[in-house]
């Protein structure tokens, strides 16, 4: 317990202490790393992993709506989904900042370099089994374009130790259905779309993130090196 309140205690006064540092600490190119790391997990999954393993979890909706004058319930299952194309990869929010902190009293350097990683125009495939009452099972192929799918990513890395961690927060949010498309056409398909839930599915393109894209990058380490620290404004 008193070791909390000490940390406590003492972070808040380092931050203070340390301006005049941080204000010249800086990453040299942050940007030329992100770049390289980002083209180089790209280009691993596309040959090791390939994009048709990037999976969407099975999920199922119910349908519970008025199409017209026509009163719609039941339930579709969408399985086996899985990315089908991109159109292009880019990056987005580049930055970086390094902090320092005082661990029993020594300082202790840590740097932080945090991108977005953005894929455009991501097409996934799914199969749907639509099962609306008092009709027969219906089975559809269905595509949904997303506008872009953007995976914040983050890598922190200790400076004394080495130790590095690879986070991603939610890919979801900035996922946007743009266009979907049907097989058969037909008006229970209108149905489908009107009921699916874009947000159903974010949950998945954060697992990539978390399960494939990171562990890449972190096997990358000791390729593509962590930009060094400077102190002199890396101007
Ligand atoms: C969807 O519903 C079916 C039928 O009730 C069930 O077997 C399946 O486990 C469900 N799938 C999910 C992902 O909940
Ligand atoms: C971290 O590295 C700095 C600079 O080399 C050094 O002054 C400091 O004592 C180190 N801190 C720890 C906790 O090892
Ligand atoms: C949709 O199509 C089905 C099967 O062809 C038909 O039974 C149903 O009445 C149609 N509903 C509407 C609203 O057109």
């Amino acid at each position: 317990m008193l070791k909390v309140l000490c940390t406590i205690f003492l972070s808040f006064p380092v931050g203070i202490l340390s301006q005049a540092w941080h204000n010249k600490a800086c990453l040299e190119d942050d940007v030329g790393y992100v770049e390289r790391l980002a083209q180089e997990t790209m280009y691993k999954i596309e040959k090791d992993v390939k994009f048709c393993n990037l999976k969407v979890d099975d999920f199922n909706q119910t349908i519970n709506n008025q199409m017209y004058s026509w009163h719609v319930s039941g339930s579709v299952q969408y399985t086996d989904n899985f990315l089908i194309s991109i159109q292009s990869v880019h990056l987005e929010k580049i930055s970086s900042l390094v902090t320092r902190r005082l661990v029993n009293n020594v300082p202790e350097y840590q740097a932080g370099v945090l991108f977005t990683l953005v894929f455009n125009q991501a097409k996934i495939g799914f199969n749907a089994l639509v099962k609306l009452d008092n009709q027969p099972e219906q089975r559809y192929t269905l595509d949904y374009l997303y506008n872009s799918i953007s995976f914040p990513i983050s890598i922190v890395r200790i400076l004394n130790t080495t130790e590095t961690t690879y986070t991603s927060s939610s890919a979801g949010t900035l996922a946007h259905v743009v266009k979907m498309n049907f097989l058969p056409y037909t008006n229970v398909s209108q149905v489908i779309g009107r009921n699916f839930k874009s947000s159903t599915i974010s949950s998945s393109f954060t697992k990539w993130a978390r399960q494939i894209f990171l562990p890449i990058m972190e096997e990358l380490e000791d390729i593509i090196t962590f930009p060094t620290i400077r102190l002199d404004g890396c101007k």
